[in-house]
Order: C-alpha cells, then structure tokens, then sequence
C-alpha cells in the first residue's frame, strides 16, 4: 500500500507565482492515494483557478471564511479537524508572517489555529525576502512550535534573481509529504553515513578518484531520515543534492573524510561507510601544475587512513556497516572485511554486474552478518536502501536488547 493512500491532506495555497504548480502538486498527492482539499488564498486565485483545483482534487475548493455555501459542505473547524496535515505550497513571506502572528483574517490562517494537524509550509519568494530578518524570525517561530518548513530551494527566480526562496520541486513535496507519514522507527538515533568518492589531489588540476556518485549513500540518508533517524552525512564531492533535513558535512580528499567521520562518530548510534575511499593518496602533492617532460612518470603513493576501521576501534563505538565492492569472490572479499575491520554488518555489491553499482541508479546487495546473509534483490537505489534501513535496525535492535 502506498504510504499516501488515504491520507487527509488540506494543501494551502498563497499567492505567489509558485502557485502554478500546484495543479501538478495536487494530481500527484492523489495518484498516491492522498484525498487532497484545497484551501486558496483570495490572491492565490490570480496564479491558479479553483476550478483546475477542483477538477483535480475531486473536491470544492475553499477560499472564504464567510461563504455559507462552503460552510455548510464541511465548515472551517471540521476542515482543520479532518486534516492529518496541512501543506502550504507556495507559502508567501506574507502568509508565513500571518500564520507566525497566529492572524486568523481568511480562511487559511484561521484553518491553521484550529488544526492540531502538523503545518507543513513550502516557502516561496524573492530571495532578498527569505533573507529578511523579519522572515526569519517568523521562520524560526513557526519551527520552534514544531511546524515543518519544507525548503525553500535555490535557483533562478521569476523576478530574475538567483538565491534561496524558490518553492520546492513538486517531486521534493510529495516525497516529502510521504516521508512525514512514514514510520519513524529509528526516532532517537543518530545516523552518520559516508557517500561518494574521495580525491586525492596530484597538482592543483588533477586528482585521483573514482566513479562514484554518491546515489546509494545518499539514498540510505534519505531512508533513515524518513524512518526518523538524525542523520550527518559526509560526502565526497557529487552531483546531486542532499536529502532535505540532513546535515551535510562535504569533504574532498579521504584525510577529510576521516577527520570529519571521527569527529562524529563517537556521538552517534549507527555509523555506515558506504563511500567509496581512495586507499591512496599521493605522498607529495605539487605545488604547480606538473609539465610533461617525459614519456612516462611515477606518482609515489601512501596508504589513507581505514576510515571505517578506525571508527570501529573507537572506545565508544557506535553500530557499524560498511560496504564491499567486490567484482569477484564477492562473499570471500566481504566477509574478511566484515572480519578484518571488526564490523557488524557488510553490505556486498558485486561492480562488474552492469546497470548496478557505481554510478548506476540501480543496486543489489547481500548483507553479511557474522553469522547469516540476507539478499536485497535488484531495484531502485531508493527502495534498495529502505530495505537496508530496515533490515540494519533489526540488527541493531538484536545486538542492543
Ligand atoms: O556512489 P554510487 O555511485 O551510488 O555507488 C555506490 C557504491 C558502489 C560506491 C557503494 O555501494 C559501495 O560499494 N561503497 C563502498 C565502496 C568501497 O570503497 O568499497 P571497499 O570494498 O573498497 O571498502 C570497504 C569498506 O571500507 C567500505 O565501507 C569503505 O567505505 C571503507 N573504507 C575503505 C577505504 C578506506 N580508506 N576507508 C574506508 O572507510
């Protein structure tokens, strides 16, 4: 069953430009079973029109506090009661200061005092006003009264200006909004996870790296997230965006990674290297770019410190998972490093399969305890790293009870 069926969604839309993509928005809450009523803004009404909303939710569209009509069909405190959360995309600097205010001058606002419902907005507006110190004030108290602020983005925006303050990619919102509903079984721990490459530099131009593209570690990121887990993720350099709600701590070279993991590990309750670490770094780093004056050229090499290992030799260790990329004597190779690296899970994923592994949106894996091994069949990195999630919290739970 998908995580949205059924759920009771009140999307609150202001008056922003955003509000053009709400029609999608409201399309894909519902194609994930989500029964979506919508409740606009009088401005709101000059970016989208009820009747595409109402078209899409299946439902009539709110928009005043004082219409008789829409309060005899399901009244402002029984709309605020019906809700399981109340999304407000796009939200205006304007609506956020309303609702900071605790105001309750139209429909909206007023829905927001009466829901116990979780708020959930989606700021959306010129950078310059996100950054405003009036807006971050009244950011600040809606998170301190534990409403959820859902981005904002960066990027260009429709006045012309790049920075902070787009809405949130549709995709972003309604995995989001499947994320909130989803079980928060790792409430009240830590997770930190390593992601990506390493590179280790040779000049200021060139480096040592590999194909690495940090989706796996970041997808494990996004599903202890979405379980409830805190989560510190430190990443070599990628391309793609880190999970909203994590803390990034981005690193270059596998030294870095290894300051960085050793400073947080000892305060966490799960620690999972799933990045892919340079075993070598060059032991003299030039200083200027180095010219070809030969036909051949010998770099001089040195071991990296073993990350992992060195987590797992902490006094205060926490739960630890590492990774094996193998391409042959998949089983052999991960369960010596299970052994060697003193682990308590293994994730194996053989890389000479094409179409999984590195820099694929695709994995398999086998996870080796000690004493048994469980397969996670093909599939999206997504759903692969879910499954992880879960399976690594029953060992966890195992090992502590
Ligand atoms: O990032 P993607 O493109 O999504 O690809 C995912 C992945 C293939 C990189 C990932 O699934 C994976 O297998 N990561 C581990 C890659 C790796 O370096 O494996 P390894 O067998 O060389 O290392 C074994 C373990 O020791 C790993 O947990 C690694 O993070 C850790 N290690 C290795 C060397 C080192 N100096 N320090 C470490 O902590």
């Amino acid at each position: 069953m998908q995580i949205l069926q059924d759920k009771k969604i009140v999307l609150g839309i202001s008056g922003g430009i955003a509000a053009y993509k709400t029609p999608e928005l409201v399309r894909r809450l519902k194609e994930q079973g989500a029964d979506v009523r919508v409740v606009m803004t009088q401005s709101a009404k000059a970016f989208t029109t009820p009747l595409t909303l109402q078209a899409l939710s299946g439902n009539a569209v709110a928009d005043s506090l004082l219409d008789t009509q829409a309060e005899l069909a399901m009244g402002h405190i029984e709309l605020a009661k019906w809700a399981d959360l109340v999304l407000i995309a796009p939200a205006t600097a304007e609506i956020i200061a309303r609702i900071a205010c605790g105001m309750a001058n139209d429909l909206l606002t007023t829905l927001c005092l009466a829901t116990s419902a979780t708020i959930a907005l989606a700021p959306a507006m010129n950078q310059q006003m996100w950054h405003a110190q009036a807006t971050q004030a009244n950011i600040k108290t809606l998170n301190e009264r534990g409403n959820q602020i859902w981005g904002p983005g960066s990027g260009e925006q429709a006045c012309g200006d790049i920075g902070l303050g787009r809405m949130l990619e549709v995709d972003e919102l309604v995995s989001l909004s499947s994320d909130f509903f989803a079980d928060k079984y790792l409430e009240d721990q830590h997770w930190v996870i390593t992601a990506g490459p390493t590179r280790e530099a040779i000049d200021p131009v060139r480096y040592i790296s590999n194909h690495s593209s940090g989706k796996m570690g970041y997808a494990i990121a996004h599903a202890a997230l979405r379980a409830g887990a805190k989560v510190t993720l430190i990443s070599g350099p990628v391309t793609i965006n880190a999970p909203i709600g994590c803390q990034l701590i981005s690193v270059n070279s596998a030294e870095e990674m290894h300051q960085q993991a050793l400073k947080f590990a000892p305060k966490c309750t799960t620690f999972i290297a799933c990045a892919a670490v340079a075993d070598y770094r060059v032991a003299k780093i030039a200083d200027h770019k180095i010219k070809k004056t030969n036909d051949a050229m010998q770099l001089e090499l040195i071991r990296n410190h073993d990350i992992v290992a060195d987590v797992a030799s902490l006094s205060t260790k926490p739960f630890i998972v590492g990774f094996a990329a193998e391409t042959q004597n998949v089983e052999h190779y991960a369960r010596g490093k299970l052994m060697r690296k003193n682990l308590d899970l293994i994730a194996a994923n053989d890389v000479a399969k094409s179409g999984q592994g590195f820099n694929s949106d695709d994995n398999a894996l086998t996870l080796f305890s000690a004493i048994d091994k469980t397969e996670i069949p093909l599939a999206n990195k997504q759903i692969i790293a879910q499954q992880l999630v879960a399976l690594i919290n029953q060992h966890y739970l195992a090992k502590h009870n």
